[in-house]
Order: C-alpha cells, then sequence, then structure tokens
C-alpha cells in the first residue's frame, strides 16, 4: 500500500539553522521541563520518535536502551556524532508509518515537533500502539491550532481557518496544526488513553524573550503548564497517554522486525538484517552503527 508522503530532512541543516545560536533556549528549556514531567524517569526500552540529531537525547539517560529513530539519516549521523560510543544509543533510520520493531518492545515513547509533518496521524498512532508495551507511556507533542494568538487572528478576520474546527489545518504543506481534542480523538482510536496535558512555550514571543531573562520566563512557563487540559491555548502541547493495558509484549531477545512484513529479524550478518520470510525475504542495511529501514538493500 503506498504510504502518505514524508517531510524529508535528508542532508538538512535543522541543527544549526533552528537551534544552535538561535535564541531558542526559551523554548528548548520548557519542553524538556514538559518532558520530565510527564515521561516516566527511567526505565528499559524508549524510542524517541524523529529525534532529529538527538537534541533531547541527554533526557533520556536512565533508560538501558534509547532508541533514536529518524527518516533522516543524516541528522541521525550528527546524534552518532555527538553521543559518541555510548552503547546504550540506537541509531534507526525509518519511516515511522512502517515501524521496523517487534510489537509490545518500547515501555516509553517519545515524539517531540515532528507529528505536525504527520499527513497521517491514525496510520503514525497504530504504528506506535503496536510497538508499545501494554500500559507503555507515550509522550506527545504537538502544535496546537486551538491557540491564543490564532484565536485573535481569527476573530479579527486576519486568519481564514478556524482554531475553533477540529479537523488539523495544512499551513504550510507536509506541515500542520492540530486541534487538542481532535489528537485525543485519534489516541483513543488507535488503542491510547489520554491522561494529562501540559500547555507549553506560552511566552514564545520575539520581543519577550528579548526583554525578560530566559530564566524567569521558564519559571513563569513552569507555573502556566500544568493548566494544558482545561486551558489548552498554547502554541505547544504535550500529552501523556497509556497503551492499552493489554497485548502482545516483545519476547525477550526480540528487538528488530521487518518493516514490510513484521517477521522479527535476527543478528546482524555482514552489515545486513535479513527477513526470515521466505514470501518476504528483504534485507536491510547496516552500516556504521546506523540501521537502515528506509528501504531496502539489493541482495
Ligand atoms: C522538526 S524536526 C524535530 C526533531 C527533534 N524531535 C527535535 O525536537 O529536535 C522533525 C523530525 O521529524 C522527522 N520525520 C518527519 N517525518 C518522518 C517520518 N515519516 N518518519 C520518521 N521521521 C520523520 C524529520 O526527519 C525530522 O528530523
Amino acid at each position: 500500500m503506498a504510504q502518505p508522503p514524508v517531510c524529508d530532512y535528508e542532508g538538512s541543516d535543522y541543527q544549526t539553522r533552528f537551534w544552535r545560536g538561535q535564541g531558542r533556549e526559551y523554548e528548548d528549556r520548557v519542553e524538556r521541563l514538559a518532558l520530565r514531567r510527564l515521561m516516566p524517569p527511567a526505565g528499559t526500552n524508549l524510542i524517541d520518535v524523529g529525534a532529529g540529531f538527538g537534541r533531547l537525547a541527554d533526557e533520556f539517560d536512565r533508560y538501558q536502551r534509547v532508541v533514536l529513530f529518524d527518516f533522516s539519516r543524516s541528522l541521525l549521523r550528527e546524534a552518532q556524532n555527538h553521543l559518541g560510543g555510548d552503547p546504550r544509543f540506537l541509531y534507526v533510520a525509518g519511516n515511522w508509518y512502517e515501524m521496523p520493531f517487534v510489537s509490545g518492545l518500547f515501555d516509553t515513547l517519545v515524539q517531540v515537533r515532528t507529528i505536525h509533518h504527520a499527513a497521517n496521524v491514525p496510520a503514525l498512532f497504530r504504528e506506535l500502539a503496536r510497538i508499545a508495551r501494554p500500559a507503555g507511556c507515550y509522550v506527545l507533542e504537538f502544535a496546537n491550532k486551538h491557540n491564543l494568538k490564532a484565536i485573535l487572528r481569527y476573530w479579527l478576520g486576519r486568519q481564514a481557518w478556524s482554531p475553533f474546527a477540529l479537523e488539523p489545518v495544512e499551513f504550510v504543506e507536509l506541515n500542520f496544526d492540530f486541534h487538542p481534542r481532535w489528537i485525543r480523538r485519534q489516541l483513543q482510536a488507535a488503542g491510547f488513553t489520554p491522561g494529562r496535558a501540559l500547555a507549553v512555550s506560552f511566552f514564545r514571543l520575539p520581543l519577550l524573550k528579548s526583554i525578560v531573562p530566559t530564566g524567569l520566563l521558564v519559571a513563569l512557563d513552569r507555573l502556566v503548564q500544568p493548566a494544558g487540559r482545561w486551558w489548552p491555548l498554547t502554541p505547544s502541547l504535550f500529552i501523556r497517554s497509556l497503551a492499552a493495558p493489554a497485548g502482545p509484549v516483545a519476547s525477550p531477545g526480540a528487538f528488530f522486525a521487518c518493516p514490510r512484513c513484521h517477521a522479527p529479524l535476527g543478528e546482524v550478518q555482514a552489515g545486513r538484517l535479513v527477513c526470515p520470510n521466505p514470501a518476504c525475504g528483504r534485507h536491510w542495511r547496516v552500516d556504521n552503527g546506523l540501521y537502515d529501514f528506509k528501504e531496502p538493500a539489493r541482495e
């Protein structure tokens, strides 16, 4: 079946263009704060879905195994460069609509600043629900269309789309803002139970950031965040969900699965993982510590 289109960051300068020295210390700090409030602090297997260059990797110090998963090999190589040889990290390239993992594997799933690129959220959530352990925790950050600025612009007639309408708005190709209620419904439809929400980045205004010390803005954000459930007016929302309490649990030792047919994959041999299913038999490259499931290798 054809997959939805992907926003391709291959070769992108995302790290230097968006983060390094770009005046986004406030955003980075409040996102980390929200993550710490919602994520179990320690665990066995964690996956960062759309991890990019591994900006948040140091938040996962107390997990035994951390998968940095992204469509962009080049961003994963940047992550690998700065995380060095820490054996807890696995760098996995692939498409989130066809996850290369066995079912019931991850106790924690994290997704920050990426779902705005998802043209098919229900398909993404179904895959995440499949690879989550029973009662696993999924922390999702998403761009909120029902934010104060969008509401004011709409009331003043300066914005055509309604921030109150539930369906996503694609404001630029493959960039979506979502309504919190719509996100909750999709999570439920995939089998997650959405729970606590945090309202993040309320003070994301260039003028404010230039005159108010970052530490003070972060402290104010900390106070505002808990209002997320009943006051979802910030540009960014974090929501914690629990996976269904019953379901398959990955067998000990099972980890990667063929992204096309879901057959569990064995050991790496000669730089390849080979699908054992005779009806599939695809080969997947493992190159210099990067597990590459973007497309099958030639046999
Ligand atoms: C804006 S970056 C965010 C990176 C990181 N989460 C952060 O907060 O710094 C969005 C990331 O989503 C990844 N992405 C987009 N579509 C994807 C897909 N279908 N499968 C896997 N990753 C995807 C991109 O490659 C990119 O690294």
